[in-house]
C-alpha cells in the first residue's frame, strides 16, 4: 500500500473517533502536515457539524479556510474539544517528535489547549527510542548560535535548517544523533536553553491516543 493511502486511511479513522464529539459549539484543532491535510479534508465533509478549527500552521489555516471551514485564533475559542495531527516519531509511550513541517510551537500550543490529542501516524513512524529523527527546535534568531552551542553541550549535533522561517518569525535548529530515553526529562532541558522558543518533543504533551496504519489496518495505541 503506498504511502499516501496509508495516510488517507489513518486520516478516516480519526474522523471516525472525532465525529461522536461534533455539535454546534465544537472546536476543532487542527495539524499540520501531509497525514494532517488528509484529516482536513476529511473534516471538510462535516464542516456544518461543528462551529470552526483552530489551526496550527498558517498552511493548515489555508487549506481549512479553502474547504469553506471557519478558522479562529486560539486565544478566541473556547476549550478545544480534540486535536488531531501526525508525527515525524512515535515511541511505545506515545511520546513524539513533532515539527518535520517547521510548525512545533504552534502545534503543542494548540495540543496544550486541546481536551485530547489523536496522532495519525504511518507505521513508518513508530521507533523504539526517539531521536533517529533529528529532533526540531525552535530558536529566537538573535539566539541561534547560543542555543545550538547549548545544544550541542547535551550531546546532539545541531544544524541550522537554512532558508525557513516559522510562522512566528524563528528559527530551526534540527538536532542530530540524539537518543532519547527520557523524553519527558530532555524537553524540560531543552525549555531551558535560554533562547528556546519550544523544541518538538511531545513528551509533557504526548499524545493521548495514536492511530497507526498498516497495509494490515488501523491499530491503536493508548
Ligand atoms: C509539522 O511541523 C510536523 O510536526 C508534522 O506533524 C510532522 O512532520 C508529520 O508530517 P507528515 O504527516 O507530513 O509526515
Amino acid at each position: 500500500m503506498a504511502q499516501d493511502d496509508l495516510k488517507r486511511a489513518v486520516a478516516a479513522a480519526a474522523m471516525e473517533t472525532v465525529e461522536p464529539l461534533l455539535d454546534s459549539k465544537t472546536i476543532v484543532g487542527v495539524g499540520t502536515g501531509s497525514t494532517a491535510n488528509f484529516f482536513i479534508d476529511e473534516l471538510a465533509a462535516h464542516k456544518h457539524q461543528f462551529d470552526a478549527a483552530v489551526a496550527s500552521s498558517e498552511a493548515s489555516a489555508e487549506r481549512l479556510r479553502g474547504h469553506g471551514i471557519s478558522v479562529i485564533d486560539a486565544n478566541s475559542a473556547g476549550p478545544i474539544a480534540v486535536y488531531v495531527d501526525g508525527a515525524d516519531e512515535v515511541d511505545p509511550s506515545r511520546a513524539l517528535i513533532k515539527g518535520g513541517g517547521a510548525a512545533l510551537t504552534r502545534e503543542k500550543i494548540v495540543a496544550a489547549c486541546s481536551d485530547s490529542f489523536i496522532c495519525i501516524v504511518d507505521e513508518s513512524k513508530l521507533v523504539d527510542c526517539l531521536g533517529e529523527y533529528p529532533l526540531p527546535v525552535e530558536v529566537v534568531p538573535m539566539a541561534r548560535s547560543l542555543v545550538a552551542r547549548g545544544l550541542a553541550g547535551l550531546g546532539g549535533e545541531p544544524v541550522w535548517r537554512e532558508g525557513v522561517v516559522t510562522d512566528n518569525g524563528n528559527l530551526i535548529l534540527d538536532v542530530y544523533g540524539l537518543n532519547i530515553t527520557d523524553p519527558d526529562g530532555l524537553e524540560k532541558r531543552i525549555n531551558n536553553l535560554v533562547g528556546t522558543v519550544c523544541n518538538g518533543i511531545f513528551a509533557a504533551n504526548r499524545a493521548g491516543q495514536v492511530l497507526v496504519a498498516s497495509a494490515a489496518g488501523i491499530t491503536k495505541l493508548d
